[in-house]
């Protein structure tokens, strides 16, 4: 049976860092209101001309670094973002560019923080299909280029980066073992921008509605990863590591407790990178694999939710 497994990985975060005390001296906030309410106590902005192609193409030499696989063995692209360079063309065509991948397919996912997810489920099932052997999957972000920084509710929550992971076709029994996607579009008014080129020709920034999306995440997120785990015929018991959206300590603990998984298991990267929309999965699996928590078999569990509403889940033997 063919497995889509990730046999390479790799993280990319711009050099500025963005502390909580910085924050202060601009706007009216505090790493005192900032750091119990959401777990951030920092995050990485990147430069004007650093663009989310840029920070892709870091994150993916990296995982070509830690992989066998070279560029040339690429066929198929996908780029979760929804910080793309340009309207368009996709920012996964620059990234296929810059590798000099030959005629191989390239697009974007716009899933907003489930982008990544969503993307899995896309390589799981194009790699299943026959239809590619290695798919070269990132999720990045320049979320600061789309957040109003006079608007503190909202400022303080996110950051910038890049996560890639490279998924191959494999006979060996680990990898993807359920992935589960969903949507529903009358959460719209909750967590969106402003901005649009149909709607108004202008990006837009970020608009949200703070508690709705935490009382949404933590029951959507611990209701994907539980049935995600059934289609597996796997409990929460048998789960070697947590790996949720990183949006905010709160959400990320109280789903936790909700599914019974212990905060040992769970892995937590928001106090260091904030929330980076769809490079927060691969961000903090890479870091974590980097940092010799996850090993070869484990059983890990991912799962996201964003502005949408999208969701989703991801069950990987790794
Ligand atoms: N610094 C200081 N004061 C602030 C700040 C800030 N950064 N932000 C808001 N406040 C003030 C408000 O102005 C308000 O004051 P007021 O009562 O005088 O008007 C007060 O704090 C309470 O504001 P609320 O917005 O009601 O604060 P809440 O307790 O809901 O906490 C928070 C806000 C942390 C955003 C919370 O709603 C939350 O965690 N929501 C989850 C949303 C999230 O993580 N979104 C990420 C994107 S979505 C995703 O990735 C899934």
């Amino acid at each position: 049976m063919i497995l889509s497994q990730i046999v390479g990985w790799g993280e990319y975060l711009p050099k500025k860092v963005l502390t909580n005390d910085n924050l202060s001296e601009t706007i009216e906030t505090s790493d005192e209101w900032i750091f119990p309410r959401t777990g951030i106590k920092q995050r990485h902005i990147a430069l004007k001309k650093e663009l989310t192609s840029d920070l892709a193409i870091n994150a993916a030499k990296e995982a070509f670094v830690n992989s066998t696989i070279s560029p040339s063995d690429i066929d198929c692209v996908i780029v979760a973002t929804t910080t793309p360079d340009d309207t368009f063309p996709s920012t996964a065509t620059k990234v296929q560019h810059f590798f000099k991948m030959k005629d191989t397919p390239a697009f974007d996912i716009q899933a907003v923080c489930s982008g990544f997810i969503y993307s899995l489920q896309v390589a799981d099932t194009f790699l299943k299909c026959g239809n590619a052997k290695n798919i070269l999957v990132i999720g990045a972000e320049t979320l600061s280029k789309i957040v109003d920084w006079e608007d503190r509710r909202t400022c303080v929550l996110f950051g910038d980066g890049a996560g890639a992971v490279i998924v191959s076709a494999s006979e060996e029994s680990r990898g993807i073992l359920a992935t589960k996607i969903y949507s529903d579009g009358s959460w719209h008014d909750s967590l969106y921008s402003d901005g649009g080129p149909s709607f108004n020709q202008k990006v837009g920034k970020i608009r949200m509605n703070g508690q709705d999306i935490f009382k949404q995440a933590v029951n959507k997120l611990s209701e994907a990863t539980s049935k995600a785990l059934d289609e597996c015929n796997l409990s929460i018991k048998d789960i070697d590591w947590f790996i949720p959206h990183q949006a905010n300590q709160r959400i990320i603990s109280s789903t936790a407790k909700k599914l019974g998984i212990s905060e040992e298991k769970t892995i937590s990267t928001v106090k260091f990178h904030a929330n980076t929309s769809a490079a927060s999965i691969p961000l903090a699996l890479s870091s974590a694999i980097k940092n010799g928590k996850i090993k070869d078999n484990h059983l890990i569990a991912m799962c996201a939710i964003g502005g949408g509403l999208t969701w989703g889940s991801c069950i990987l033997k790794f």
